[in-house]
């Protein structure tokens, strides 16, 4: 059976050509970046060439970019980095309700490390009021932490009016990006932030490795101690052969964006078009302002785990929010944010697009979701409340 791929959210599969960039690496090219023989050097300008391919794609100085090992660990680095860096100068931190886990746990993290968090709450779309957060703001305030698009229900914040504030405020801003590197054009410039989290295997890149941003004379402490790697901000020996994947699928993505990206939209609204029109179906996150590759819905009166066990079985990958993580059963904490019920959450379908679906990917989909939701609602425990509603 032909297997349809719908969850390039949670990951995308390497790029041929970023492996072919990354091949001489694992082998003859094999150099540590930190020699000074010929095998050390070919590395060191690898990664340096590297480093000058991504700052290029999000309009920062090479000197702006530090390479980690992914989303996680960029996000850590952020927020513990500027915490114990400026805590001379306050200890509280503005985050949001709905940052990924990787956030969310460095901030009650450091809330055990005698810092004071706020996690702002968002509206029914998921969206940050800004009048919120200038309401959060305190003398003590010393960085505010806010994704740039939401990895599970799409929505893209709005960080060049936060960024206003937080500068207005003299606070450190950061944006975890993962979601929307490669998807949308980036200029950390005009965003106007401090940091920004990138992770390669987003894009069609090799997974372990990412980078973040920091804004030149941004006060940041590293995470990793040891021989002083990256400028003394992230030691340990460098993945070049990573790093050379991540930044050669940022280049792919960021030239391809104005082609691939109309066209996944076009997708991404046919799905939401149609599956909307399954009874008592609902849209997750903003209407207008997300993510071109994200579709999200919740289903009332089914179970979102069967729905992607029966997806599965039709050969599509789909993912629920209703887990955090496929092992646990809690609600989404980012669909409890919303204002849905735990129940409503439990019904959660997030169908992510990428640039190898096809238009019959897409037709496909939609009939063995609405079949599938069907079948579901069926056998269902509340199939009587459900009839009464319809
Ligand atoms: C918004 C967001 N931030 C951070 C991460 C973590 O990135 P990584 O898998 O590279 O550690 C993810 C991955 O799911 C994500 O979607």
């Amino acid at each position: 059976m032909k297997r349809i791929y719908m969850d390039h959210a949670a990951t995308t599969p390497v790029d041929k050509r970023v492996l072919e960039a990354m091949k001489p690496f694992f082998s003859d090219k094999f150099g540590n970046a930190s020699s000074l023989h010929t095998e050390g050097q070919e590395a060191r300008e690898a990664l340096e060439k590297s480093r000058e391919k991504l700052a290029y794609v999000i309009g920062a100085d090479p000197k702006e970019i530090i390479f980690t090992s992914g989303g996680t660990e960029s996000n850590n680095f952020a927020l513990k980095g500027t915490a114990f860096a400026n805590k001379n100068k306050g200890r509280h931190i503005i985050t949001t309700k709905i940052e990924h886990d990787c956030v969310l746990n460095s901030a009650r993290w450091l809330e055990k490390q005698g810092f004071d968090v706020t996690y702002l709450p968002v509206d029914s779309y998921g969206m940050v009021n800004t009048n919120e957060l200038e309401r959060a703001i305190r003398d003590d305030t010393i960085l505010i932490s806010i994704m740039h698009a939401n990895n599970e229900i799409g929505t893209i914040e709005p960080i060049e009016d936060i960024a206003k504030i937080a500068k207005e405020h003299n606070i450190y801003l950061h944006t975890d990006a993962v979601q929307t590197v490669g998807k949308i054009k980036i200029d950390v410039k005009k965003l106007g932030v401090d940091m920004l989290s990138m992770s390669s295997h987003k894009i069609y890149g090799p997974k372990g490795v990412g980078a973040l941003f920091i804004r030149g004379g941004t006060k940041i402490g590293p995470l990793l101690h040891g021989g002083g790697h990256e400028r003394n901000m992230r030691s340990g020996t460098e993945n070049v052969v990573g790093i050379v994947g991540m930044a050669e699928a940022a280049k792919i993505a960021n030239r391809e964006m104005q082609t691939v990206m109309p066209r996944i939209t076009k997708f991404r609204d046919k799905l939401i078009r149609e599956l909307l029109n399954i009874p008592n179906s609902y849209l997750s996150g903003h209407p207008e302002k997300r993510l071109p590759i994200n579709a999200s819905f919740y289903f009332k009166f089914i179970e979102g785990e069967s729905l992607i066990l029966k997806l599965d079985d039709r050969g599509i990958a789909a993912s629920t929010g209703s887990a955090c993580s496929s092992k646990s059963l809690k609600p989404s904490h980012v669909l409890l944010a919303i204002g849905l019920k735990p129940e409503e959450a439990h019904g959660s379908l997030r169908l992510t697009l990428g640039k190898e679906n096809t238009e019959e990917d897409v037709s496909y989909t939609i009939k063995a979701v609405s079949e599938s939701v069907e079948e579901l609602r069926k056998m269902s425990p509340f199939k009587k409340t459900f009839e009464k509603v319809e």
